[in-house]
């Protein structure tokens, strides 16, 4: 890892664009917790991003839309708890940003003062480039987000790859330039074809970070429970699986229910003593009444 920290020891967000020249990858993965913000951390990863997926991954909803900002400020602060060298980027849900700039720069202010975020993620372009303007020039770094914007899969036709037509492609490439222009320092590019988003991140002086986009982007993320095997729903076919944890989990879980069932669980390793002398003082007091 060759990016600077700050005296904190917190990546700097000026070391983004620098890697990007570089060519040094950035990764990202999301965290909605203090134990996922500390691995992520010590994994060396450079940026937590507190995704609204958390509605579908943790909260059991079946798509992002339901996310508060309750719930959001709430995840966000454990995760910022654990992730002290990554930068972390909460995800404004929907709602949170849609009607006004006002409105957004409010709730941006929560995920910065409450929950200690770096950076808030928004998702779209159009009125959202009015967002991203106002929470710039408030001072908040803002991450954009094209292609798949789980927010609008409804309008989108679904959960499906964006960009496939030439007009389609053309338009996220303006509004990746839009975006950069309104000043985003980063952009989420989502399930679109790898030579659309590799056109777009050489077009861009701000790194892009691809999800189901292709190698070329700057950098990738993945959510958390996808790359883990935790998540119980299909996983779209961009994800990768590093690990198998929800089978894992199960597995010690059925072990333990077996272990109690038959009084297996717990022995004298997992018990505390008394002195034979306390204990029987504490009996005869009993049968004394
Ligand atoms: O909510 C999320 O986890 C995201 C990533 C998929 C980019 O927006």
């Amino acid at each position: 890892m060759s990016s600077r920290p700050d005296e904190a020891g917190k990546l700097l967000l000026t070391e983004l664009a620098e890697m990007k020249r570089r060519s040094d990858r950035i990764v990202m993965v999301t965290a909605y917790d203090y134990p996922s913000g500390r691995l992520a951390d010590a994994a060396g990863v450079d940026i937590v991003l507190v995704g609204d997926s958390a509605a579908m991954t943790v909260l059991g909803h079946d798509t992002t839309v339901p996310a508060t900002m309750e719930e959001m400020v709430m995840l966000t602060r454990a995760a910022s708890r654990g992730a002290r060298r990554p930068l972390v980027v909460a995800d404004m849900p929907f709602g949170s940003f849609q009607v006004s700039d006002e409105d957004a720069l409010r709730n941006a202010v929560r995920f910065v003062k409450e929950a200690g975020a770096d950076a808030v993620k928004v998702e779209g372009a159009g009125p959202t480039v009015s967002r991203v303007v106002a929470l710039v020039g408030a001072g908040i770094p803002v991450m954009g987000h094209l292609g798949l914007t789980p927010q609008s899969a409804t309008m989108l036709g679904g959960f499906r790859a964006q960009g496939r037509s030439a007009d389609k492609a053309r338009q996220l490439l303006e509004d990746a330039r839009t975006l950069e222009r309104a000043g985003c320092f980063s952009i989420v590019l989502e399930a679109m074809p790898a030579p659309v988003a590799a056109r777009i991140t050489e077009a861009l002086t701000v790194p892009t970070i691809g999800i189901g986009s292709g190698r070329d982007c700057d950098g990738q993320v993945l959510v958390l429970h996808d790359l883990l095997g935790l998540y119980q729903g299909r996983s779209p076919r961009f994800v990768k699986r590093y690990a198998e944890l929800g089978e894992a989990i199960k597995d010690a879980l059925e072990r333990y229910t077996a272990d109690v069932r038959s009084g297996a669980f717990p022995g004298e390793e997992h018990t505390y003593s008394i002195p034979d002398d306390e204990l029987a003082a504490f009996e005869k007091s009993l049968a004394g009444g």
